[in-house]
């Protein structure tokens, strides 16, 4: 039995929260995700873009309204196991008003009902600066955590007052820093510079990944990438295939929406590589741009890719993925990855003394 201070605090099973990954929908996954004992999280940022529809099965509603159906549809098909769920806001620029509307609506649930109080325990920010939310969702009682890419930025979150700080290496898939500091940097670095619990994110995958965190100081691990590779995924077949094809070489840095993207290797991923090097280099350079400044031929090339994402054209689609890819072999059930993990770091674990001659 692993239990960490993640555990207690959220009252789960299991170390391990289930990663926010939009634009697209892990409806299905949050609750697979929260009836095996790890935290569930919904992504938001597609209801965020004006993509409701899209991500809810064709519901027409505002942001508000949409999120609020998806949080009773999760309670209830989490009831039986009282799994514990929460969801990820962007709080970048580009996001900042539809996410005060996405943050409103789980403060009113929890405050409607008292079973979403108990169940709904967290909401994950990320992209942005955590001290304009403190107001907004301190005074809540929900968990705040919030997603970091350095020691500076941790500290801003303890200033803040977030629960719990994600470091999130530059290995992870979708959306990364500007400056590529990878989690075995990453994670020691932010843990010795807070005092808040922290969560490692980026290439974790197995028990061997979430030992080696728990030994760096970590309360428990984030996961993206191998949870999309799952039976319960609600992502694409070709996606989860693209996964299963990749060596660990297989992934691409390229913008990506609000800055830089980690994607799966294919041929739309190295174009956009290739056109993000000519004409928005600073985004190798740790020089941000934004959808202002940004050149139109990458946006648009950015734009075709994920219409053709959502189109299941898998040449042309731009499918995001984190090196770890490359470590991923099956697609089991989310039930069977938790439990494998859970068994597998608890055996490295304990033979740990016998390996080093004690
Ligand atoms: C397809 C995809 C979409 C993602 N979208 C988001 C997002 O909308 N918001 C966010 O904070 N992180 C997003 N992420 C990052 C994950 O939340 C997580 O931190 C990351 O996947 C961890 O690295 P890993 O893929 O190596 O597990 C996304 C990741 C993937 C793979």
């Amino acid at each position: 039995m692993i239990r960490t201070e993640l555990c207690d605090m959220l009252g789960m099973k299991h170390p391990i929260i289930q990663a926010g990954m939009g634009p697209y929908s892990t409806n299905n996954l949050a609750a697979a995700a929260a009836n095996a004992g790890a935290l569930g999280i919904i992504s938001t940022s597609g209801l965020a873009l004006g993509m409701g529809e899209m991500v809810t099965g064709g519901e027409k509603g505002t942001p508000y309204e949409l999120l609020k159906r998806l949080l009773n549809r999760i309670k209830d098909d989490t009831k039986e196991s009282k799994g514990i769920f929460g969801i990820n806001c962007m709080v970048s620029a580009e996001f900042a008003q539809p996410a005060r509307k996405i943050i409103q609506a789980v403060i009113d649930a929890r405050n409607e009902d008292p079973e979403m109080r108990e169940r709904l325990r967290v909401i994950i920010t990320s992209a942005g600066d955590p001290l304009p939310w403190t107001e907004t969702i301190k005074p809540s009682g929900v968990k705040w955590f919030h997603v970091v890419p350095s020691a500076r930025h941790a500290k801003r979150c303890e200033r803040a007052g977030v629960d719990v700080i994600i470091a999130s290496g530059h290995e992870g898939g979708m959306h990364i820093a500007w400056e590529p500091v990878h989690t075995m940097v990453l994670l020691p670095a932010v843990v010795n510079a807070v005092s808040t619990p922290v969560v490692g994110a980026g290439g974790f995958c197995d028990g061997a990944t979430l030992a080696a965190a728990l030994a760096l100081g970590a309360v428990g691990v984030q996961m993206g990438t191998r949870f999309l590779a799952t039976k319960e995924s609600d992502f694409m077949q070709m996606w989860k295939d693209q996964i299963l094809k990749s060596g660990e070489r297989d992934t691409t840095v390229a913008r990506g929406i609000v800055g830089p993207a980690r994607y799966l290797k294919n041929e739309a991923s190295l174009e956009l590589t290739e056109i993000t090097v000519r004409k928005a280099p600073g985004l190798f350079l740790g020089q941000p741009d934004d959808l202002a400044t940004v050149a139109p031929e990458v946006m648009s090339k950015e734009m075709e890719g994920f219409n053709a994402t959502f189109a299941g054209d898998e040449k042309r689609a731009l499918m995001g993925g984190g090196e770890v890819a490359g470590r991923i072999e099956d697609l089991p059930t989310v039930g069977e990855l938790i439990e494998g993990i859970i068994r597998e770091a608890e055996e490295i674990i304990s033979r740990l003394p016998e390996k080093i001659g004690r």
